[in-house]
């Protein structure tokens, strides 16, 4: 098969701190189909042959074992041209219609790794340049607009030149095998199944927690913030994955309509919510792994009176039968105390306690889904300890855990998230994506947190980088009687 990818962004930071090397490690795997040729689209100046070199530079970040060799390189470079463009400039798209016509492909697929702002832009020029035909598929990178007007605006007109096979909006954590995972222990397993309700299950916490900071995307983050940045998309896509329904079969339109159900179920928010179960903050600072970084605020290309928050906590419900009651918590943040991303599902104790159970909250009772570093499953429970001494009265119980390393298991060098996906695009796959209906509902559910913030002059909570967060997030928790994961 023949296809051409349309790297639109072809110089910017996504295209080459994921797009090119996971294009790179499909090519590795020889997933790549034969006949392909990936071209970067950018402002700059560039022949063919100085966009590979800068590619090849830029390789040079990348983790040991993903670099190519010289020999690799080369072979890869032969797929890679440039084309320079001014996206919001009509008059330069005939030029990439006609080198698309030097050597019409089976597939093309225009990857709009720019700022949100020029995907209307691009899909009325691709359209006015005669390249939307059934064998085009358009990639829209996240976050989809700011808001919920803007992201039907961007949908509409996306609609308006390309039928809904042929957009392909990416969240890049569906495609993570720590996700595919969550998907194979709900769906593969019937174990849980029984036990996966409000019965069962106390409370869900979502963490996905960042060492690093905003990096060189000050000016992009300080617009976005972190709700944007992260919980409409992936923490959201997260919560879905914990809590939907099983879907009839693997189809895209079967998992996308059991998501969206989901997305339609969680609470309302109220002014009382939004208060009390909303918590926003910035991260000052700090230490991490014994390094000082700047608080926020002093990053490169932000605010220095920013009011952009790096951190969210929040606590929602799922009105639905199986979920009625039960607290979903959903934390993220940049400059926390380590990068780790799990789902824990806590379930309920027993209804009467013959033995005492160990002090503090999640002791037992739990299984974390880790999704990374590592990804594995933890199953945590109570035993009976190897007590050295005789002890008289009620035995108290230790916690234990049965540990699942997939990592191990299978080999840490799975395909990556954005391999996957990039080859589900060639391939015409949608499972992965993200439906607009999907995506609006995740916006209207956002968007009453962004309108509180929106008049809430006091801002987001200060917290020292290195830290889980400002200490209302736990107190947010405590409320209901639980504690986060590393507070157990
Ligand atoms: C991106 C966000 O979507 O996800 C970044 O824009 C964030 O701010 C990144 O750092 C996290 O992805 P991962 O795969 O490193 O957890």
């Amino acid at each position: 098969m023949s296809f051409d990818l349309i790297l639109f962004g072809g110089t910017g930071d996504l295209a080459w701190r994921k797009i090119m090397p996971a294009l790179f490690q499909a090519f590795r795997h020889g997933s790549l189909p034969d006949n392909g040729r990936i071209v970067g689209v950018g402002r700059d100046d560039l022949s063919d042959e100085q966009y590979r070199l800068l590619i090849k530079g830029r390789f040079d970040h990348v983790e040991l074992a993903k670099r190519p060799s010289e020999e690799e390189f080369a072979r890869f470079a032969a797929l890679l041209g440039y084309l320079r463009m001014d996206l919001s400039n009509p008059a330069d798209y005939p030029a990439l219609a006609a080198r698309l016509q030097q050597r019409p492909a089976e597939v093309v697929v225009m990857y709009l790794a720019t700022a949100p702002g020029l995907f209307t832009t691009v899909c009325e020029q691709i359209a006015a340049a005669g390249l939307n035909g059934p064998q085009t598929r358009v990639v829209l990178e996240k976050p989809l607009g700011h808001d919920l007007a803007s992201n039907r605006a961007i949908n509409a007109a996306v609609r308006s030149v390309l039928t809904e096979k042929q957009i392909f909006r990416i969240d890049h954590y569906l495609g993570k095998p720590s996700v595919q995972n969550l998907f194979a222990l709900r769906f593969g397993n019937s174990l849980f199944e029984p036990l996966w309700r409000r019965e069962h299950i106390a409370n869900i916490q979502i963490t996905i927690a960042e060492e690093l900071g905003v990096e060189k995307r000050g000016a992009f983050y300080d617009s976005t913030g972190a709700l944007r940045d992260m919980v409409q998309n992936h923490a959201l896509q997260l919560l879905c994955a914990v809590a939907m329904e099983p879907p009839i079969n693997a189809h895209a339109d079967a998992i996308r309509d059991e998501k969206l159900k989901v997305l339609r179920a969680l609470r309302p928010w109220t002014p009382e919510t939004l208060s009390q179960h909303v918590i926003r903050g910035q991260y000052a600072a700090g230490t991490i792994d014994g390094e000082a970084v700047p608080a926020y605020r002093n990053e490169a290309g932000v605010n220095p009176d920013s009011q952009t928050e790096t951190f969210v906590a929040l606590r929602t419900e799922i009105a639905n039968w199986r979920w009625a009651g039960v607290p979903f918590y959903i934390r993220t943040g940049k400059r926390l105390a380590s990068r780790d991303a799990h789902i824990e599902v806590n379930f309920r104790p027993t209804p009467h306690a013959i033995f005492k159970s160990p002090q503090g909250c999640n002791t037992g009772n739990r299984l974390v889904i880790n999704l990374q570093p590592k990804d594995g499953l933890e199953l945590h429970l109570l035993a009976q300890g190897a007590d050295k001494r005789h002890s008289r009265g009620t035995p108290t119980l230790a916690p234990v855990q049965l540990d699942l390393d997939f990592d191990q298991r299978f080999g840490s060098e799975r395909v990556g998230a954005y391999e996957r996906l990039l080859l589900d695009v060639i391939d015409g796959r949608l499972n992965l994506f993200v439906r607009s209906d999907e995506q609006e509902e995740a916006w209207h559910w956002v968007e009453p947190i962004i309108d509180a913030w929106g008049n809430d002059h006091a801002g987001p909570r200060s917290y020292v980088a290195g830290t889980w967060g400002p200490s209302a997030s736990s107190a947010m928790i405590a409320r209901d009687g639980y504690c986060w994961s590393e507070e157990s």
